[in-house]
């Protein structure tokens, strides 16, 4: 069912504005604060890197897999950030001579990101202090926002409403419940939250502007748009499975076989696929949102394109 005549409740802005001014944080003040990380801690919890899985893997490189996955966690998120922030400030144009209130919200979104990005390459420097030498991610940021900008607005507030609505439910779910992770990890991941809760509000205001001013048959190119973003995020998780993967046996405890670490590989694609695609694509208010303007054959194609990457 498509609900072309969407009623923008302009007062969820406002309200974004009010919470993104009474959470405001600081890097250094509040995050960071002078911490490093500690290579005796997890870094990200199992319930997202699944290192679980792994029978053949002792305590030790279970918690090596969960510190590479971390890091690259924080490196997926500067990458993203960068076209994210550039859509924002490409949309805050239609707010230019409108809604004020509209306009300042998505200033905010955007300074915030240009800050998260900043936190992320200061967890990169200090990742890179724990670990040993030889990890790798090698994905240029302005490279892919090239790729992903190429596509229509409608296609890109929809990965990025279900990259922020993921965030948080991953934060919720299995960040703020685990009491055995890295402190600074876990406070970098609380205040990202914190900001990222309002930008999903946004991210759904603008999506649903947007796409009220559609014609069906754009909209039905925009859903095939969003299903290449998915494939591109895919190939882009392929490529740092390997590289994650092959770090960790240069840099585990106890050597694999040629078995075990196929068996390892496929288990960090299997993970990063589930971090950065499935748990967003199956979080129901992603699903609410979409299925609000998609029509039945428009939601079987994205389906059918999820169902190739479990
Ligand atoms: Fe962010
Ligand atoms: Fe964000």
């Amino acid at each position: 069912m498509n609900m072309h005549h969407t009623q923008i409740d302009m007062s969820r802005y406002g309200r974004c504005i009010e919470i993104s001014k009474r959470i405001r944080w600081d890097i250094d003040d509040d995050v960071i604060r002078g911490r490093a990380f500690d290579s005796a801690d997890t870094f990200l919890p199992a319930g997202l890197s699944k290192v679980g899985e792994f029978e053949f893997l002792d305590a030790d490189d279970k918690r090596l897999l969960s510190q590479i996955q971390g890091r690259t966690y924080a490196n997926i998120f500067g990458l993203v950030e960068r076209f994210i922030n550039a859509k924002i400030l490409e949309l805050s144009q239609d707010h230019w001579l409108g809604d004020q209130t509209a306009l300042e919200a998505l200033v905010r979104f955007s300074d915030e990101e240009i800050k998260h990005q900043e936190l992320f390459r200061r967890i990169e420097l200090l990742a890179a202090n724990c670990l040993p030498a030889g990890y790798v991610f090698d994905v240029n940021p302005n490279d892919v926002a090239g790729v992903v900008l190429g596509k229509s607005t409608w296609a890109v507030l929809a990965l990025t409403l279900h990259i922020e609505l993921f965030t948080q439910q991953h934060y919720r779910e299995s960040i703020e419940t685990e009491e055995d992770i890295s402190p600074l990890f876990k406070d970098v991941f609380l205040y990202h939250w914190k900001e990222e809760s309002q930008h999903a509000v946004l991210d759904e205001l603008e999506f649903l502007r947007t796409d009220a001013g559609m014609t069906d048959a754009e909209r039905d190119t925009a859903v095939d748009e969003f299903i290449e973003l998915v494939v591109a995020v895919d190939g882009i998780l392929q490529a740092q499975a390997v590289n994650d993967a092959t770090y960790f046996a240069t840099a585990c405890k106890n050597p694999l076989s040629s078995e075990e670490q196929a068996v390892l590989e496929a288990g960090v694609l299997r993970a990063y696929r589930w971090q950065y695609i499935l748990s967003g694509a199956e979080h129901p208010h992603f699903i609410g949102v979409l299925s609000s303007v998609i029509n039945n054959d428009q939601a079987g194609r994205i389906m059918a394109a999820l169902e190739t990457l479990r």
